[in-house]
C-alpha cells in the first residue's frame, strides 16, 4: 500500500508504458550531461500589457514598448530589482501576500532528437511540501461545499477559506510567427480585464460580449493576443470575429501553452496542452482532468478507494500528509462516489479527479511529463514529440529551428498572475540561443 500511495503522490508512471501509450520512442538523455541554465522568474504584480504601454511606465519606456522595443534591451539583469518591488507591493500590487518571494530561480536543461524535445527544470518551492493538494469538497454533514481557494482569492484574504492550489509549471513557444513575441514574450498575453488584474471585466460584460460570451459562452476574460483585438490598445472588449480569428489561427499565429501541474497532470504523468489567441484556450480533445462534481445529484463522482490508500476521504489535518492520497485517479485510488459510505463533517475530496485514458487527441500531446519533488525541490522531465502532428494548434518544432520561450512558476497556493515569470527567452535546436537544446542520439 505504501508504495501506491506515494505513486499518486510523485506521479511516477512507468516509463514503458508511457512509450506505448505515446507511440514515440522516448530515450530521455543523461541529464548529467546536458548543461543548465539558471532563468530568473520575477513576481510580475499587475504589469499587464495596458500598464506597459501606458504612461505609468515610466521615463517614456512606454512609447518604446508601443513601438517594439525588447522588455531586455532596458530590463536586463533587473528582474530581481522589479520582484522585490512588486512582490512587496511597493508597485503594481494592492493585495501584498505575505512571504512572497521576488524571485524564482528555475534551472533548465534542454536536449533533443529526432523525435522528441526533452526538457529537465528544477525550482525550489516556498513551503516545506510540494503544492500538490488542489481545493475540495468538504461535507460539512449535510451537503458538500467547495473547501480551499488560491491565495489571491478574496476570501483566503480574509481568513475565510485556507490557501490551497496546486503548483505549476508553464512553457508558452513561439517560433516567429506571433508579432513582437519574442520581444515581449508573455506581456503580450496578459491583459486589463483578466482574473486579478486591475480592471477585471464583469461577468455579465463578458457575457454580452459578440466572441468571448456569445461565440465562445465564457464568463471570464483570459490571456489573449493583441492582434484578435480591432483596437491600438487591444482592449479586452473589442473583438474580432470568429472568421477572423479562424484564419489567424491557420496561419499559425498563436503562441503554444502548456502548464504541468502538480495535482491535475502530473499523478498520471503528463501536462495539459494549449495555445493562446483570443482567449487561452486547450488543443483540441480531451484534458487529462475532469470535474468531481455530479451536479445534478450535487456530490463528487469519485471518492478514494480506501481499500488501496486506506480512507475514502481525507481529513483537513492530512491535507498535506504525503503519506495518504493527493488525487484521485479512477482505477488506482480513486472508485465510484457512494453516498451511503458513511460521511462524517469535515470528510474532503478533490474538487478534479485525473485519468490518463481520458486524456484525447491533440490535449493529450504532453503524455510524458513527471515531476518529484524532495527536499524542497521540483524536478520535472518532460519530453514532447517534435512533430506532435497537430499543427492546427501546436508549435511544430525542427531541428535547426530557433524558438522564444517564457517560463512560469505557481508556487504557494496561487493561481492566476500570482506566479512568477521570465523575460522572453531563445531556445535553440541546434542553433545559437540563450538555451541551446543539446542533440543526443
Ligand atoms: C525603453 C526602456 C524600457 C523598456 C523597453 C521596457 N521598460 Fe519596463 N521600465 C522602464 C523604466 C525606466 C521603468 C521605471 C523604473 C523605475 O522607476 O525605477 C520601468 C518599470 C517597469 C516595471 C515596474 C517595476 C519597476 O522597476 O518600476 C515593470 C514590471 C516593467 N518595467 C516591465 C517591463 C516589461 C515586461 C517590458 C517589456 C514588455 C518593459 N518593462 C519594457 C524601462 C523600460
Amino acid at each position: 500500500m505504501g508504495k501506491c500511495i506515494r505513486q499518486t503522490v510523485v506521479g511516477v508512471v512507468g516509463l514503458a508504458a508511457v512509450v506505448s501509450v505515446a507511440g514515440v520512442q522516448a530515450a530521455p538523455p543523461d541529464w548529467s550531461k546536458v548543461p543548465a541554465k539558471s532563468v530568473t522568474l520575477f513576481y510580475p504584480g499587475q504589469s499587464t500589457y495596458e500598464w506597459l504601454v501606458g504612461p505609468e511606465h515610466k521615463k517614456n519606456a512606454y512609447k518604446k514598448v508601443v513601438q517594439g522595443e525588447a522588455c531586455l534591451s532596458c530590463h536586463e539583469g533587473e528582474e530581481a530589482d522589479i520582484g522585490k518591488k512588486t512582490a512587496t507591493g511597493q508597485r503594481l500590487e494592492p493585495n501584498k501576500l505575505d512571504g512572497k518571494q521576488p524571485v524564482i530561480d528555475l534551472k533548465v536543461q534542454a536536449a533533443y532528437d529526432n523525435k522528441n524535445l526533452y526538457w529537465r527544470f528544477q525550482w525550489k518551492t516556498k513551503n516545506n511540501y510540494p503544492g500538490s493538494a488542489y481545493p475540495f469538497y468538504r461535507f460539512d454533514g449535510k451537503e458538500w461545499k467547495k473547501y480551499g481557494a488560491p491565495r489571491l482569492d478574496k476570501e483566503v484574504q480574509e481568513g475565510k477559506q485556507p490557501a490551497v492550489y496546486e503548483d505549476r509549471l508553464t512553457i508558452v513557444l513561439d517560433d516567429g510567427k506571433v508579432e513582437r513575441f519574442k520581444a515581449h514574450g508573455c506581456w503580450l498575453t496578459c491583459h486589463d480585464g483578466m482574473r486579478d488584474t486591475a480592471k477585471v471585466a464583469s461577468e455579465d460584460a463578458v457575457k454580452a460580449n459578440p466572441l468571448l460570451g456569445q461565440a465562445l459562452k465564457k464568463t471570464d476574460v483570459r490571456k489573449y493576443l493583441p492582434s484578435t483585438r480591432t483596437d491600438a490598445n487591444a482592449s479586452w472588449d473589442k473583438t474580432k470575429s470568429p472568421e477572423e480569428i479562424a484564419k489567424l489561427k491557420a496561419a499559425g499565429q498563436f503562441v503554444d501553452l502548456m502548464q504541468w501541474r502538480a495535482h491535475r497532470s502530473n499523478p498520471v504523468g503528463m501536462a495539459d496542452d494549449g495555445y493562446i489567441l483570443e482567449y487561452r484556450n486547450f488543443d483540441e480533445g480531451k484534458n487529462m482532468f475532469s470535474s468531481n462534481l455530479d451536479k445534478e445529484k450535487k456530490q463528487p463522482k469519485y471518492m478514494f478507494d480506501a481499500a488501496k490508500v486506506g480512507a475514502k476521504a481525507i481529513g483537513a489535518d492530512k491535507m498535506r500528509d504525503l503519506k495518504g492520497p493527493q488525487a484521485l485517479v479512477p482505477g488506482q485510488s480513486a472508485v465510484p462516489f457512494d453516498p451511503a459510505a458513511g460521511w462524517k463533517e469535515g470528510d474532503l475530496l478533490p474538487q478534479y479527479y485525473v485519468n490518463r485514458a481520458d486524456a484525447k487527441d491533440s490535449a493529450a500531446d504532453n503524455s510524458n511529463t513527471k515531476g518529484t519533488w524532495s527536499n524542497g525541490t521540483w524536478t520535472v522531465v518532460w519530453s514532447r514529440p517534435l512533430d506532435t502532428g497537430h499543427p492546427e494548434d501546436d508549435k511544430i518544432l525542427k531541428a535547426g529551428g530557433a524558438y522564444t520561450v517564457g517560463f512560469a512558476v505557481h508556487d504557494d497556493n496561487i493561481t492566476t498572475r500570482g506566479h512568477h515569470v521570465s523575460f522572453p527567452v531563445t531556445l535553440g535546436l541546434g542553433v545559437k540561443a540563450d538555451i541551446e537544446a543539446v542533440k543526443t542520439k
